[in-house]
């Protein structure tokens, strides 16, 4: 049984860290479409909006309440973030509230902060509004999905794209139903690493598959970071509690290497150093999962 703090703190840090990932789930979806598909662009835009209204009410609710680390993780915003909003808005012609940035960058954690139930009841109202809202951004992803793998629309996404960004958004929904119930979401380590490891080993995938065919040292690189994740994949599988350390830090280092690596292109992408067809957005988004992971895997260190 969570306690109120815990229950309203990671409430917040949770709809800060996944509220803005779904968001830009939908703006990732919205560039990809055809005109030929308005109808899903729109679908998209609606869904991104109501994101970012969930977004607005989590940021005013968090002033004082979250915890230092999870500032510090840079997993809700990186120093790229404002700089890739800006340049993604004015590139695709998508409307990205950067207002709801400049807020998260005034965020701050109060130890001495006291947590009135009148909040406890305002993140329980929130957090099933978000449920709702992620139900149907699940039932977005799966219909678009469907209608990619029937080839019944052309777009400029991977199927499995979709099916990445629809385990994130499953994964999002069960935290949020474990924290109204009170309980703490995911606690298995070996679950999380495989669930993380995947997404690791997917995104530099996608990076490679998006970046110019004469990106040979990048695409290299995003080789290597899939073999590495791959084989950590494999490790946990077969791997018993005594096992643990080894492998926690094994990742921490290789979570860390393909954090510089995202950071590094995402700057390049930013500075049009890179050829590719990716945006700023999205290689600012999988650097702040692969910050959200690194706060997770810290987490089981300090526990051991
Ligand atoms: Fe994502
Ligand atoms: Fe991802």
């Amino acid at each position: 049984m969570l306690s109120k703090k815990d229950f309203i703190q990671m409430s917040l840090e949770l709809n800060l860290f996944f509220g803005r990932i779904m968001k830009e789930h939908m703006i990732f979806m919205e560039t990809g479409f055809l005109v030929k598909n308005s109808n899903l662009i729109l679908e998209a835009d609606q869904l991104k909006r109501s994101f970012e209204e969930i977004l607005v009410e989590t940021v005013a609710l968090s002033n004082g309440v979250i915890s230092q680390e999870s500032i510090d993780s840079n997993e809700f915003i990186t120093s790229f973030t404002l700089e890739a909003e800006n340049i993604t808005e004015s590139l695709t012609g998508v409307c990205i509230d950067q207002d709801i940035t400049l807020a998260e960058l005034e965020l701050t954690s109060n130890p001495d902060s006291n947590y009135p139930s009148n909040l406890e009841k305002q993140v329980f109202d929130l957090n099933n509004r978000a449920i709702n809202l992620v139900i149907e951004v699940i039932k977005f992803k799966e219909n678009v999905l469907n209608k990619l793998l029937d080839c019944n629309i052309y777009a400029a996404l991977y199927p499995s794209l979709i099916e990445h960004i629809l385990g994130e958004a499953k994964l999002y929904l069960q935290m949020l139903k474990d924290l109204q119930n009170r309980i703490k979401p995911k606690d298995n380590i070996f679950e999380q690493e495989i669930f993380w490891d995947t997404i690791m080993e997917e995104h530099v995938l996608f990076i490679r598959g998006l970046l110019d065919p004469t990106e040979k040292e990048l695409i290299d690189a995003s080789n290597n970071f899939a073999n590495i994740f791959e084989d950590l994949i494999e490790k946990t599988k077969e791997a018993t509690e005594k096992d643990l350390p080894k492998i926690i830090k094994e990742t921490l280092e290789a979570t860390t290497e393909v954090r510089d690596f995202k950071a590094a292109a995402t700057k390049g992408i930013i500075d049009c150093k890179i050829k590719s067809i990716l945006t700023p957005l999205l290689g600012d988004h999988v650097l702040r999962e692969a910050n959200h992971y690194l706060r997770i895997l810290k987490s089981y260190i300090e526990d051991c």
